[in-house]
Protein backbone atom coordinates (compact mmCIF):
# COMPACT_ATOMS: atom_id res chain seq x y z
CA UNK A 1 0.00 0.00 0.00
CA UNK A 2 2.73 2.49 0.89
CA UNK A 3 4.79 1.34 -2.23
CA UNK A 4 1.50 2.08 -4.60
CA UNK A 5 1.32 5.43 -2.38
CA UNK A 6 4.46 6.17 -2.79
CA UNK A 7 4.28 5.20 -6.73
CA UNK A 8 1.27 6.98 -6.94
CA UNK A 9 2.79 10.11 -5.72
CA UNK A 10 5.36 9.87 -7.83
CA UNK A 11 3.59 9.39 -11.00
CA UNK A 12 1.25 12.92 -9.81
CA UNK A 13 4.65 14.21 -9.66
CA UNK A 14 5.85 13.58 -12.49
CA UNK A 15 2.56 14.26 -14.45
CA UNK A 16 2.68 18.00 -12.37
CA UNK A 17 6.24 18.51 -13.46
CA UNK A 18 5.55 17.77 -17.15
CA UNK A 19 2.28 20.23 -16.54
CA UNK A 20 4.53 22.92 -15.11
CA UNK A 21 7.60 22.20 -17.50
CA UNK A 22 5.28 22.93 -20.49
CA UNK A 23 3.27 25.79 -19.52
CA UNK A 24 6.63 27.27 -18.87
CA UNK A 25 7.92 26.62 -21.96
CA UNK A 26 4.38 28.57 -23.51
CA UNK A 27 4.99 30.99 -20.68
CA UNK A 28 8.27 31.39 -22.26
CA UNK A 29 7.56 31.67 -25.13
CA UNK A 30 5.67 34.80 -25.13
CA UNK A 31 8.33 36.01 -22.86
CA UNK A 32 10.95 35.63 -25.72
CA UNK A 33 8.29 36.98 -28.07
CA UNK A 34 8.52 40.83 -26.25
CA UNK A 35 11.84 40.77 -26.53
CA UNK A 36 11.68 40.14 -30.22
CA UNK A 37 8.97 42.55 -30.48
CA UNK A 38 11.54 44.93 -28.73
CA UNK A 39 14.47 44.39 -31.25
CA UNK A 40 11.96 44.57 -33.97
CA UNK A 41 10.23 47.81 -33.15
CA UNK A 42 6.59 46.78 -33.73
CA UNK A 43 5.40 49.30 -31.51
CA UNK A 44 6.97 52.50 -33.03
CA UNK A 45 4.65 52.24 -35.68
CA UNK A 46 1.82 50.56 -34.52
CA UNK A 47 1.57 52.73 -31.47
CA UNK A 48 0.82 56.41 -31.89
CA UNK A 49 2.98 58.72 -29.21
CA UNK A 50 -0.17 59.63 -27.44
CA UNK A 51 -1.37 56.39 -27.23
CA UNK A 52 2.15 55.08 -25.80
CA UNK A 53 2.09 57.81 -23.11
CA UNK A 54 -1.52 56.42 -21.90
CA UNK A 55 -0.25 52.87 -22.34
CA UNK A 56 -2.49 51.76 -24.68
CA UNK A 57 -0.36 49.70 -27.33
CA UNK A 58 -0.62 48.51 -30.74
CA UNK A 59 -3.75 49.86 -31.85
CA UNK A 60 -2.20 51.53 -34.64
CA UNK A 61 -3.49 54.96 -36.47
CA UNK A 62 0.16 56.21 -36.76
CA UNK A 63 0.63 58.07 -39.92
CA UNK A 64 3.75 57.59 -42.06
CA UNK A 65 4.85 59.82 -44.56
CA UNK A 66 6.30 58.73 -47.03
CA UNK A 67 7.25 60.02 -50.34
CA UNK A 68 4.34 58.38 -52.19
CA UNK A 69 1.69 59.44 -49.35
CA UNK A 70 0.49 58.76 -46.38
CA UNK A 71 0.14 55.28 -44.34
CA UNK A 72 -1.60 54.44 -41.54
CA UNK A 73 -0.69 51.79 -39.33
CA UNK A 74 -3.46 49.19 -38.43
CA UNK A 75 -4.71 47.89 -35.10
CA UNK A 76 -2.80 44.91 -33.89
CA UNK A 77 -3.86 43.89 -30.81
CA UNK A 78 -6.38 40.68 -30.58
CA UNK A 79 -9.50 42.99 -30.69
CA UNK A 80 -11.72 40.47 -33.23
CA UNK A 81 -13.45 42.76 -35.07
CA UNK A 82 -11.04 46.12 -35.52
CA UNK A 83 -7.60 43.97 -34.67
CA UNK A 84 -6.22 40.92 -35.85
CA UNK A 85 -8.26 38.35 -32.74
CA UNK A 86 -9.49 36.53 -35.98
CA UNK A 87 -5.73 35.22 -37.48
CA UNK A 88 -4.71 32.11 -36.81
CA UNK A 89 -0.42 31.41 -36.30
CA UNK A 90 -0.59 31.18 -40.46
CA UNK A 91 -2.06 33.98 -41.10
CA UNK A 92 0.42 36.33 -39.06
CA UNK A 93 3.23 34.40 -40.70
CA UNK A 94 2.43 34.83 -44.22
CA UNK A 95 2.16 38.43 -43.11
CA UNK A 96 5.58 38.98 -42.38
CA UNK A 97 6.87 36.07 -44.24
CA UNK A 98 5.49 37.13 -47.71
CA UNK A 99 3.72 40.20 -46.86
CA UNK A 100 0.46 39.17 -47.88
CA UNK A 101 -3.07 39.72 -46.00
CA UNK A 102 -4.98 36.77 -44.92
CA UNK A 103 -6.94 37.30 -48.24
CA UNK A 104 -3.71 37.09 -50.21
CA UNK A 105 -3.15 40.60 -51.11
CA UNK A 106 -0.22 42.60 -51.09
CA UNK A 107 0.87 44.47 -48.05
CA UNK A 108 2.95 48.23 -48.76
CA UNK A 109 6.37 47.97 -48.29
CA UNK A 110 5.88 50.80 -45.68
CA UNK A 111 5.09 48.10 -43.23
CA UNK A 112 8.72 46.55 -43.21
CA UNK A 113 8.17 42.61 -44.46
CA UNK A 114 11.09 43.04 -46.58
CA UNK A 115 13.38 42.79 -43.37
CA UNK A 116 10.79 40.60 -41.37
CA UNK A 117 10.90 37.63 -43.75
CA UNK A 118 14.24 36.61 -42.67
CA UNK A 119 12.70 36.36 -38.95
CA UNK A 120 13.15 32.16 -38.43
CA UNK A 121 10.34 30.42 -37.80
CA UNK A 122 10.67 30.10 -33.88
CA UNK A 123 10.96 34.00 -33.52
CA UNK A 124 7.77 34.29 -35.57
CA UNK A 125 5.56 32.26 -33.10
CA UNK A 126 6.97 33.08 -29.91
CA UNK A 127 6.20 36.85 -31.17
CA UNK A 128 3.01 35.58 -32.06
CA UNK A 129 2.63 34.23 -28.30
CA UNK A 130 2.91 37.78 -27.52
CA UNK A 131 0.95 39.61 -29.57
CA UNK A 132 -1.47 37.51 -28.71
CA UNK A 133 -1.14 38.07 -24.88
CA UNK A 134 -1.37 42.18 -25.41
CA UNK A 135 -4.90 43.34 -23.98
CA UNK A 136 -7.85 44.25 -27.38
CA UNK A 137 -8.38 47.60 -28.07
CA UNK A 138 -11.25 48.26 -30.07
CA UNK A 139 -10.52 51.11 -32.76
CA UNK A 140 -11.35 50.90 -36.39
CA UNK A 141 -8.21 51.12 -38.84
CA UNK A 142 -7.82 54.93 -40.92
CA UNK A 143 -7.44 54.14 -44.91
CA UNK A 144 -4.31 55.00 -46.01
CA UNK A 145 -3.86 58.69 -48.06
CA UNK A 146 -1.57 58.06 -50.89
CA UNK A 147 -1.33 59.47 -54.55
CA UNK A 148 -2.29 57.30 -57.38
CA UNK A 149 -1.43 53.84 -57.61
CA UNK A 150 0.21 53.62 -54.67
CA UNK A 151 -2.94 52.98 -52.73
CA UNK A 152 -3.47 49.57 -54.80
CA UNK A 153 -2.47 46.73 -53.86
CA UNK A 154 -2.73 44.90 -56.95
CA UNK A 155 -0.31 46.99 -58.38
CA UNK A 156 2.50 46.41 -55.99
CA UNK A 157 3.34 42.83 -57.87
CA UNK A 158 6.05 44.52 -60.20
CA UNK A 159 7.54 46.31 -57.38
CA UNK A 160 7.73 42.77 -54.75
CA UNK A 161 9.55 41.16 -57.96
CA UNK A 162 12.08 43.66 -58.04
CA UNK A 163 12.52 44.44 -54.52
CA UNK A 164 11.54 41.16 -52.49
CA UNK A 165 13.36 38.07 -51.47
CA UNK A 166 11.05 36.22 -49.31
CA UNK A 167 12.72 34.09 -46.98
CA UNK A 168 14.33 33.51 -43.80
CA UNK A 169 17.84 34.05 -43.00
CA UNK A 170 20.78 31.93 -43.88
CA UNK A 171 23.51 31.46 -41.31
CA UNK A 172 26.66 32.23 -43.16
CA UNK A 173 28.55 29.47 -41.84
CA UNK A 174 32.42 30.93 -42.58
CA UNK A 175 31.73 33.65 -39.59
CA UNK A 176 30.99 33.56 -36.22
CA UNK A 177 27.83 32.81 -34.36
CA UNK A 178 28.55 36.14 -32.41
CA UNK A 179 28.14 37.94 -36.27
CA UNK A 180 25.44 35.95 -37.47
CA UNK A 181 23.40 36.94 -34.68
CA UNK A 182 24.66 40.34 -35.24
CA UNK A 183 23.44 40.18 -38.85
CA UNK A 184 20.30 38.94 -37.99
CA UNK A 185 19.65 41.85 -35.42
CA UNK A 186 20.61 44.00 -37.97
CA UNK A 187 18.90 42.87 -40.99
CA UNK A 188 16.14 40.49 -40.17
CA UNK A 189 14.99 42.51 -36.51
CA UNK A 190 15.54 46.42 -36.20
CA UNK A 191 15.77 47.00 -39.79
CA UNK A 192 18.16 49.54 -39.96
CA UNK A 193 18.32 49.76 -43.45
CA UNK A 194 14.69 50.18 -43.77
CA UNK A 195 15.95 54.82 -43.03
CA UNK A 196 19.77 53.79 -43.42
CA UNK A 197 20.13 52.83 -46.56
CA UNK A 198 18.86 55.15 -49.39
CA UNK A 199 15.81 54.01 -51.91
CA UNK A 200 15.09 54.44 -55.44
CA UNK A 201 12.35 56.37 -57.11
CA UNK A 202 10.03 53.63 -56.53
CA UNK A 203 10.63 53.38 -52.56
CA UNK A 204 12.94 50.35 -53.61
CA UNK A 205 16.19 50.05 -51.46
CA UNK A 206 19.41 50.51 -53.23
CA UNK A 207 21.34 47.38 -52.63
CA UNK A 208 24.92 48.65 -53.35
CA UNK A 209 24.24 51.16 -51.30
CA UNK A 210 23.41 49.70 -47.76
CA UNK A 211 23.23 51.72 -45.00
CA UNK A 212 25.19 54.14 -46.83
CA UNK A 213 22.89 57.04 -45.60
CA UNK A 214 20.56 59.13 -47.47
CA UNK A 215 19.72 63.07 -47.99
CA UNK A 216 15.80 62.04 -48.34
CA UNK A 217 14.97 59.39 -44.85
CA UNK A 218 11.63 59.18 -43.39
CA UNK A 219 9.36 62.73 -42.67
CA UNK A 220 12.44 63.91 -45.78
CA UNK A 221 14.74 64.40 -43.18
CA UNK A 222 19.01 63.25 -43.51
CA UNK A 223 19.88 59.82 -41.59
CA UNK A 224 23.30 59.23 -41.50
CA UNK A 225 26.07 57.08 -43.28
CA UNK A 226 26.23 54.35 -40.79
CA UNK A 227 28.92 51.97 -43.20
CA UNK A 228 32.57 52.24 -41.35
CA UNK A 229 33.66 54.81 -44.25
CA UNK A 230 36.46 56.77 -42.02
CA UNK A 231 35.19 59.95 -44.13
CA UNK A 232 31.80 60.10 -44.17
CA UNK A 233 30.92 57.02 -42.18
CA UNK A 234 31.10 56.08 -38.77
CA UNK A 235 35.18 54.22 -39.28
CA UNK A 236 36.50 56.12 -36.32
CA UNK A 237 33.60 54.66 -34.07
CA UNK A 238 35.14 52.28 -31.47
CA UNK A 239 33.14 49.48 -29.97
CA UNK A 240 32.58 51.62 -26.59
CA UNK A 241 31.09 54.47 -29.09
CA UNK A 242 28.42 52.09 -30.01
CA UNK A 243 27.53 50.51 -26.95
CA UNK A 244 27.25 54.02 -25.89
CA UNK A 245 24.58 54.59 -28.70
CA UNK A 246 22.82 51.64 -28.23
CA UNK A 247 22.84 51.17 -24.66
CA UNK A 248 22.84 55.11 -23.66
CA UNK A 249 21.54 57.30 -26.90
CA UNK A 250 24.92 59.01 -26.69
CA UNK A 251 27.43 60.29 -29.61
CA UNK A 252 31.08 60.05 -29.53
CA UNK A 253 30.80 63.70 -29.09
CA UNK A 254 28.32 63.45 -26.30
CA UNK A 255 25.34 64.82 -27.49
CA UNK A 256 22.58 62.52 -27.20
CA UNK A 257 20.54 61.24 -30.42
CA UNK A 258 17.78 62.96 -31.78
CA UNK A 259 15.24 62.13 -34.24
CA UNK A 260 13.84 58.71 -35.45
CA UNK A 261 16.68 57.27 -33.73
CA UNK A 262 15.80 57.84 -30.39
CA UNK A 263 12.84 55.24 -30.66
CA UNK A 264 15.37 52.53 -32.03
CA UNK A 265 18.07 53.61 -29.11
CA UNK A 266 15.71 53.49 -26.53
CA UNK A 267 14.75 49.09 -28.00
CA UNK A 268 18.38 48.58 -28.48
CA UNK A 269 19.16 49.86 -24.55
CA UNK A 270 16.82 46.73 -23.64
CA UNK A 271 18.47 44.23 -25.46
CA UNK A 272 21.27 42.25 -23.82
CA UNK A 273 24.50 42.95 -23.67
CA UNK A 274 25.67 40.31 -25.58
CA UNK A 275 22.73 41.19 -28.18
CA UNK A 276 24.35 44.71 -28.84
CA UNK A 277 27.66 43.70 -28.74
CA UNK A 278 26.71 40.98 -31.86
CA UNK A 279 25.10 43.98 -33.49
CA UNK A 280 28.77 46.02 -33.24
CA UNK A 281 30.72 43.26 -34.26
CA UNK A 282 28.41 42.87 -37.56
CA UNK A 283 28.17 46.26 -38.20
CA UNK A 284 31.88 47.18 -38.12
CA UNK A 285 32.57 44.38 -40.26
CA UNK A 286 30.29 46.22 -43.21
CA UNK A 287 32.08 47.49 -46.24
CA UNK A 288 32.84 50.93 -45.71
CA UNK A 289 30.58 52.83 -48.80
CA UNK A 290 31.65 56.65 -49.30
CA UNK A 291 28.60 58.55 -49.15
CA UNK A 292 28.46 62.27 -47.75
CA UNK A 293 25.19 63.05 -46.00
CA UNK A 294 24.61 66.60 -45.05
CA UNK A 295 23.48 66.79 -41.42
CA UNK A 296 21.99 69.70 -41.53
CA UNK A 297 18.19 69.75 -42.59
CA UNK A 298 18.59 71.26 -46.61
C1 LIG B 1 8.01 51.18 -40.12
C2 LIG B 1 6.71 50.99 -39.53
C3 LIG B 1 6.27 49.58 -39.12
C4 LIG B 1 6.93 48.70 -38.31
C5 LIG B 1 8.29 48.88 -37.65
C6 LIG B 1 6.04 47.56 -38.17
N1 LIG B 1 4.92 47.73 -38.91
FE1 LIG B 1 3.35 46.41 -39.04
N2 LIG B 1 2.53 47.59 -40.49
C7 LIG B 1 2.92 48.86 -40.83
C8 LIG B 1 2.04 49.41 -41.84
C9 LIG B 1 2.12 50.78 -42.48
C10 LIG B 1 1.08 48.38 -42.10
C11 LIG B 1 -0.06 48.45 -43.13
C12 LIG B 1 0.44 47.96 -44.47
C13 LIG B 1 -0.62 47.92 -45.54
O1 LIG B 1 -1.74 48.43 -45.34
O2 LIG B 1 -0.35 47.37 -46.63
C14 LIG B 1 1.41 47.27 -41.22
C15 LIG B 1 0.69 46.08 -41.17
C16 LIG B 1 0.90 45.08 -40.23
C17 LIG B 1 0.07 43.91 -40.09
C18 LIG B 1 -1.18 43.59 -40.90
C19 LIG B 1 -2.42 44.03 -40.15
C20 LIG B 1 -3.69 43.90 -40.92
O3 LIG B 1 -4.74 44.26 -40.38
O4 LIG B 1 -3.68 43.48 -42.08
C21 LIG B 1 0.59 43.17 -39.07
C22 LIG B 1 0.07 41.86 -38.52
C23 LIG B 1 1.76 43.88 -38.59
N3 LIG B 1 1.92 45.03 -39.32
C24 LIG B 1 2.56 43.44 -37.57
C25 LIG B 1 3.79 44.02 -37.24
C26 LIG B 1 4.75 43.42 -36.34
C27 LIG B 1 4.55 42.13 -35.59
C28 LIG B 1 5.83 44.25 -36.30
C29 LIG B 1 7.15 44.03 -35.60
C30 LIG B 1 7.80 42.77 -35.95
C31 LIG B 1 5.52 45.38 -37.18
N4 LIG B 1 4.27 45.20 -37.72
C32 LIG B 1 6.36 46.46 -37.40
C33 LIG B 1 4.03 49.52 -40.32
C34 LIG B 1 5.00 48.96 -39.49
C1 LIG C 1 13.26 55.07 -38.11
C2 LIG C 1 14.48 55.40 -38.79
C3 LIG C 1 15.78 54.78 -38.27
C4 LIG C 1 16.03 53.45 -38.00
C5 LIG C 1 15.09 52.27 -38.14
C6 LIG C 1 17.40 53.39 -37.56
N1 LIG C 1 17.97 54.62 -37.56
FE1 LIG C 1 19.89 55.06 -36.98
N2 LIG C 1 19.50 57.05 -37.25
C7 LIG C 1 18.33 57.58 -37.75
C8 LIG C 1 18.44 59.03 -37.76
C9 LIG C 1 17.36 60.00 -38.24
C10 LIG C 1 19.72 59.34 -37.25
C11 LIG C 1 20.31 60.75 -37.02
C12 LIG C 1 19.91 61.18 -35.65
C13 LIG C 1 20.53 62.48 -35.23
O1 LIG C 1 21.08 63.18 -36.08
O2 LIG C 1 20.46 62.80 -34.01
C14 LIG C 1 20.36 58.07 -36.94
C15 LIG C 1 21.65 57.95 -36.43
C16 LIG C 1 22.34 56.75 -36.27
C17 LIG C 1 23.73 56.63 -35.90
C18 LIG C 1 24.69 57.78 -35.60
C19 LIG C 1 25.53 58.07 -36.79
C20 LIG C 1 26.32 59.34 -36.68
O3 LIG C 1 27.18 59.56 -37.55
O4 LIG C 1 26.06 60.15 -35.77
C21 LIG C 1 24.03 55.28 -35.88
C22 LIG C 1 25.36 54.62 -35.59
C23 LIG C 1 22.81 54.58 -36.21
N3 LIG C 1 21.80 55.50 -36.44
C24 LIG C 1 22.70 53.21 -36.28
C25 LIG C 1 21.49 52.54 -36.47
C26 LIG C 1 21.35 51.12 -36.37
C27 LIG C 1 22.46 50.15 -36.08
C28 LIG C 1 20.03 50.83 -36.59
C29 LIG C 1 19.32 49.50 -36.49
C30 LIG C 1 19.46 48.87 -35.19
C31 LIG C 1 19.36 52.10 -36.86
N4 LIG C 1 20.28 53.10 -36.78
C32 LIG C 1 18.03 52.20 -37.18
C33 LIG C 1 17.20 56.88 -38.16
C34 LIG C 1 17.01 55.50 -37.99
Amino acid sequence: MTALRHSLFHGLAGALLVVSATSAVMAADAKRGAYIYTAAGCQGCHTTPKDAKAKVLLAGGRALKTPFGTYFTPNITPDPETGIGKWSHADFKRALRDGKTPAGENYFPVFPYTAYTKMSDADIADLWAYLQSVPPVKRANLPHDTKFIFGWRMMMWPWRIMNFEPGAMKADVAKSVTWNRGAYLVEALSHCGECHTPRDPLGGLKGDMHLAGTVDGPDGDPVPNITPDKETGVGEWTEDDYESLFGLGMLPDGDFIGGEMTEVYENTAKLSDADRRAMTVYLMSLPAIHNRVSKAKP
